[in-house]
């Protein structure tokens, strides 16, 4: 479950977790979320996905045939030069909406078990509950290593982020793309300032491909993608009490040219009514209003390179697959 009421640090083996979304307060979450709703068009902000049950489908989809994304991003991942990027320092490995952390183990994999103790790996996600797991996992398969979670929004909350050590930063999967593209510039601006020369930033980013294989990957032939777009509505209901009935809207993923990304949307199959405690009279959806719910931004190579420059970071190498279908762009801190 999205974590917002408060608990204590677990701790699992020499692996804790700890629960900052609490300081973000349910008040100021009831009314950001009430604002996005009665906002023209009406939206919901795509972290509220990922409860325990959006953390399991998402990576449901990220096995799924049409989703090449992981697939792709993850061979890159196995060629990666590590020692370039980790070393054999003392390394804070960052993982921003780290998920089900598959992607770190792949590089942690290749990483000889003496390398292991130089590293923590402290993966920052919204979802608790993808971080429980994630401790439980990484405690059995990597004996030894030093692994502090962290559950937090990293928008508002990058004060959290350690600072001392040296630190490679991880925001992959092509989350990015689920910022705005000024949204973007700023947060990878942000996470820099936090870095000290000789630290590294790894971020993945989808490339603008055909459409119909863009559009598939969000209209999968099983309907996870579906179940996984609904269950943003049950997240909703949760956090604001209200009562919408997730099979009242249809999912809808398409990609807008003009904005060059997908966009995913639950559309109203009828006139609606939801009734939440939190305001004075309900409010109305006509059949055929859509709530937008996500936007996964596709990006050419000049706006990986604009994202850095913006930053101040210097682009040290792009890791693409052959159809430069995904990339992954490493980027350094040198002053
Ligand atoms: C698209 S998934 C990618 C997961 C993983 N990085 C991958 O590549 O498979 C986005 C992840 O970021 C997390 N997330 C989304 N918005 C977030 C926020 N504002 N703060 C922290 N985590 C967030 C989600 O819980 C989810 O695990």
């Amino acid at each position: 479950m999205m974590g917002y009421s408060a608990r204590d640090a677990i701790k699992c083996g020499s692996a804790t977790i700890e629960n900052h979304l609490p300081e973000t307060g349910l008040q100021k979450t009831v009314s950001d979320i009430l604002y996005d709703l009665y906002s023209s068009p009406k939206r919901i902000s795509s972290k509220y996905f990922y409860d325990a049950e959006g953390s399991r489908l998402f990576t449901e989809i990220t096995r799924l045939p049409e989703y090449y994304p992981t697939r792709t991003e993850n061979a890159i991942l196995r060629e990666l030069p590590l020692d370039k990027l980790i070393g054999s320092f003392d390394i804070d490995i960052i993982e921003l909406g780290s998920g089900d952390h598959s992607k770190i183990a792949i590089m942690l994999d290749r990483l000889l078990s003496e390398d292991l103790t130089h590293v923590r790996y402290v993966p920052v996600d919204i979802s608790q509950s993808a971080l429980e797991t994630s401790i439980m996992e990484l405690a059995g398969r990597f004996p030894g290593l030093a692994v502090q979670a962290i559950v937090a929004d990293y928008c508002h909350q990058i004060h959290l982020l350690p600072e001392k050590r040296k630190k490679l930063f991880c925001f992959l999967g092509s989350t990015i793309g689920n910022l705005n593209r000024d949204e973007a510039m700023d947060f990878v601006r942000k996470i820099t300032r936090t870095m000290n020369p000789g630290d590294g930033f790894l971020i993945g980013f989808d490339r603008i491909k055909e459409t119909a294989v863009l559009e598939k990957a969000y209209n999968d032939a099983t309907g996870v993608t579906e179940r996984f777009n609904k269950n943003i509505l049950r997240v909703v209901n949760r956090l604001i009490l209200s009562d919408f009935e997730p099979d009242d809207f249809e999912h809808k993923a398409f990609y807008n040219p003009s904005e060059r990304r997908i966009e995913m949307h639950l559309e109203a199959k009828k006139q609606l009514r939801i009734r939440c405690p939190f305001i004075e009279k309900h409010f109305e959806l006509h059949k055929g209003e859509s709530i937008h719910t996500e936007n996964s931004h596709k990006f050419e190579l000049h706006d990986i390179l604009a994202i850095g420059a913006y930053a101040g970071l210097s682009a040290d190498r792009l890791f693409s697959d052959n159809n430069a279908w995904f990339s992954l762009a490493y980027f350094l801190k040198t002053e």
